[in-house]
């Protein structure tokens, strides 16, 4: 048995720990990263780093490496490696799940303002606030790039590079992050609007908590669809079980 994950997210470590301990004995399990962050942190298994150059690409990988089942784990704004394994998992026939932490859900005094993508979120932030803790990670700043009457507190596991807003700290930081250390950056920074993802997920929720604390809009840019027909689980224990009864079925 060989299960590929395709990871560089918490919950994909924590699913290959399991399927390295579930999985009969002689089971191969292998993760996948993208090669984007220096120095990631390696699930247990097997790992293989870089793209695959496209769907065919990652269809000739499963042929090659006698994949049994695919399960897409990568973070939920990946749009695009999932098409990618949806339409790879179809071409060579491997059963594919995905493995997606639900979204988070706004509670009483929040003040949340969703958007669809980074160009709408910097097209709202004028008219919310001036100093803003901008936390959608390195990639996509360029967006926010145009803003020059606003100040950014940008945080990123690794540096961003140009093009970005002209008056921005970095704040590099890997979570998971603190209610504590939050409130702190907020304060100390006077931060009057965040931006975020909706990334789900525990280790970088406390940021709502201190910003609803704090009465600050937040921006929350909504994630991109799961390809159609493809089974969800939303947790690493659920995706277990779910690839145990698509085994059972593709046999
Ligand atoms: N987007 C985020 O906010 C975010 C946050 C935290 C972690 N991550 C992780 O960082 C990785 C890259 O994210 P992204 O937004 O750049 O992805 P993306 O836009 O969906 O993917 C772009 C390309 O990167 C390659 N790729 C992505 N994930 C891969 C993986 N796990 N293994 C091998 N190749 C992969 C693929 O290249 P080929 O077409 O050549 O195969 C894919 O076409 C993902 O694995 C994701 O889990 C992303």
């Amino acid at each position: 048995m060989h299960v590929l994950v395709l990871g560089g997210t918490t919950e994909a470590r924590r699913l290959a720990g399991l399927l390295v301990a579930a999985l009969p004995e002689g089971s191969r399990v292998t993760s996948s990263l993208a090669g984007r962050v220096a120095g990631p942190r390696l699930p247990p298994g097997e790992v293989r780093i870089g793209g695959f150059g496209g769907a065919g690409g990652l269809a000739a990988w499963l042929r090659t490496h006698r994949v049994d089942a695919l399960i897409d784990a990568t973070h939920p704004f990946a749009g695009t490696i999932s098409f990618h394994a949806a339409a790879g998992a179809a071409a060579a026939h491997v059963p594919l799940l995905a493995l997606r932490r639900p979204g988070w859900v706004p509670g009483p005094g929040d003040d949340w303002h969703p958007v669809v993508s980074l160009e709408e979120a910097a097209a709202v932030l004028p008219a919310l606030g001036r100093r803003v803790f901008l936390t959608t990670g390195r990639l996509g700043l360029g967006a926010f790039a145009g803003l020059d009457g606003l100040w950014f507190l940008a945080r990123s596991v690794d540096a961003p590079e140009p093009p970005y807003p002209a008056r921005m700290e970095t704040l590099p930081a890997r979570g998971p992050f603190t209610l504590d250390g939050e409130r702190e950056l907020i304060r100390r920074h006077r931060v009057d609007v965040l931006v975020t993802k909706d990334s789900g997920g525990a280790a970088t929720a406390p940021k709502l908590a201190a910003a609803r604390e704090a009465r600050i809009p937040v921006v929350v840019v909504r994630r991109p669809p799961v390809p159609e027909g493809v089974a969800v689980a939303g947790k690493p224990e659920e995706a277990v079980s779910l690839l145990r009864e698509l085994l059972g079925h593709a046999r």
